[in-house]
């Protein structure tokens, strides 16, 4: 997993960006969603899901999200709108250190569904096996 840049069409009017369900990202978008308003010093996420994949924006502002698959962690930096991070299922995922104006928009393969979380991260290292 790494960070993705996309392409910014942009002119005197001001920039534009356009990401397409599986020719941009690998997956066709059933829900979307934004976090805003997080605090720097309050995580989110801090779980895993069974069948979700997830790609996260931070269309304002910047946050730092950390990947681990139970084995090894990454952590990117999120902070131009033209950045893309892929989220794949079975990956505990944490967003933190958010400006305070930060809009993470995260496109999701799945509809919301509780069952579809593993938020204990003890649980988590055991379905991985790690
Ligand atoms: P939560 O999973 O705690 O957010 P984060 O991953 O940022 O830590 O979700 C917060 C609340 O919103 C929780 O009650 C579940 C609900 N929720 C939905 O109803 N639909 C959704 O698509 C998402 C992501 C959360």
């Amino acid at each position: 997993m790494s960070i993705v840049e996309h392409r910014v069409l942009g002119d005197h009017r001001g920039q534009l960006i356009a990401i397409e369900a599986v020719r941009d990202i690998p997956f066709e978008i059933k829900r979307i969603f934004y976090i805003y308003g997080a605090q720097p010093n309050t995580p989110r996420g801090q779980h895993a899901h069974h069948k979700t994949r997830q790609y996260l924006i931070a269309v304002s502002g910047s946050c730092h999200v950390t990947l681990d698959d139970g084995e090894n962690k990454a952590t990117y930096i999120l902070n131009q709108p033209n950045l893309g991070l892929m989220q794949e299922a079975m990956i505990w995922g944490t967003m933190h250190d958010f400006s305070h104006d930060c809009v993470l928009l995260v496109l999701a393969s799945e509809h919301y569904d509780e069952a579809d979380y593993i938020r204990d991260y003890d649980q988590y290292v055991k379905v991985v096996g790690a």
